[in-house]
């Protein structure tokens, strides 16, 4: 099983809406899948589920089949997590929901950190509680667990992260998200680092990620670009991802003159698919499984099936950095 995050810490740029298609898309594919929602915003499950099902999880007073219902205990000091039912999508697509009552987890993890250094069990469990969360969750089979988190460097990006085998930088040609990833790129080394020298403090009999966080490339998503803005404007901050991906988040040189289009890290460009949007969210599923039935009509048909290949083969692209096979 591999577990992916995608990590970004400027806002907005897509992520949410990538994990939800790819998640689809790999399902689609004989990929056994589970989305996790770990962004307090929990934007992820209320695109996967409708509003009746997420009154039912998010009632008035517990949670127990929420991320953060699973945590409670831990955050109460009376126990350790529980294992929260995995809402079924279909057959071999499942979601772990998400929860606003998260962001009560921030600070319990940003005390917990330091503890580690002290070989204190108990910081152990706190920080180690996703990735516990997810192995307990998943069922035999499972190939695939695909991670959404929140836009910002915080504690529970961090435990977020040390959960991940390996990331994917959604980012928008702009100059907030390269400046983003100069943030971003020495963050990741530095939870990887100092994870990796904690995990030979940690009690023997608990499980305890690797924290690799491997970087497998970025994902280019244009939408965020606005139609007013000039063309060369946007080729500007393009043609500067390729050296910037490099010397922020792989710490080696800007290498020769790589345009995105030719550079083996780009994984993908995603196209802003207009109105296919707001009409799948409407419909409560990914843009390309939209039917006429759905208002996708007339030009929309096509844009729907080319919308199809472009996630089909983003989805072959991580796939093959994953080791993982897609019908
Ligand atoms: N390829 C796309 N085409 C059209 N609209 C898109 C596309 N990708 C995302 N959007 C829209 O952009 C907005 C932001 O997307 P999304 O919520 O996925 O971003 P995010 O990075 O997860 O945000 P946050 O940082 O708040 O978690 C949403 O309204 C979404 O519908
Ligand atoms: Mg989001």
């Amino acid at each position: 099983m591999k577990t992916i995050a995608f990590f970004n810490n400027k806002g907005g740029v897509g992520k949410t809406s990538l994990v939800y298609h790819l998640a689809w898309m790999f399902a689609d594919h004989g990929v056994n899948t589970i989305a996790i929602d770990l962004d307090p915003q929990a934007n992820l499950t209320a695109m996967f589920l409708d509003e009746e099902r997420l009154e039912e999880l998010w009632p008035d007073d517990e949670h127990p089949d929420t991320v953060y219902g699973a945590i409670r205990p831990i955050l109460r000091g009376i126990g350790d997590i529980t294992q929260p039912e995995v809402q079924r999508i279909t057959d071999n697509l499942g979601l772990i929901a998400g929860d606003l009552g998260l962001s009560r987890f921030e600070d319990k993890l940003s005390d917990a950190w330091p503890r580690c250094h002290n070989r204190e069990e108990s910081a152990f469990r706190v920080m180690t509680a996703f990735h516990r969360l997810i192995v307990d969750s998943v069922q035999d089979g499972t190939a695939l667990v695909l991670i959404d988190v929140g836009p910002n460097l915080g504690a529970i990006n961090r435990a977020a992260l040390i959960a991940s085998d390996q990331v994917v930088l959604p980012l928008a040609p702009d100059l907030f998200s390269l400046q983003g990833l100069k943030n971003l790129g020495p963050t990741l080394r530095e939870w990887r680092e100092i994870w990796t020298e904690l995990t030979h403090k940690a009690p023997p009999d608990l499980s305890v990620p690797k924290g690799t966080m491997l970087p497998i490339g970025y994902v280019v998503m244009q939408h965020g670009m606005r139609d007013s803005r000039p063309v060369k404007a946007y080729q500007r901050w393009m043609d500067r991802i390729p050296a910037t991906y490099r010397e922020a988040v792989l710490d080696e040189p800007p290498g020769a003159a790589l345009k995105v289009s030719n550079d083996p890290y780009s994984l993908a460009s995603l196209r802003h698919y207009r109105s296919l949007m707001p009409m799948a969210m409407d419909a409560n599923k990914p843009m390309f499984f939209l039917k006429s039935a759905d208002g996708a009509i007339g030009a929309h048909q096509e844009a729907v099936r080319s919308c199809y290949q472009d996630f089909k083969i983003l989805a072959q692209g991580i796939a093959r950095h994953a080791g993982i096979a897609m019908l």
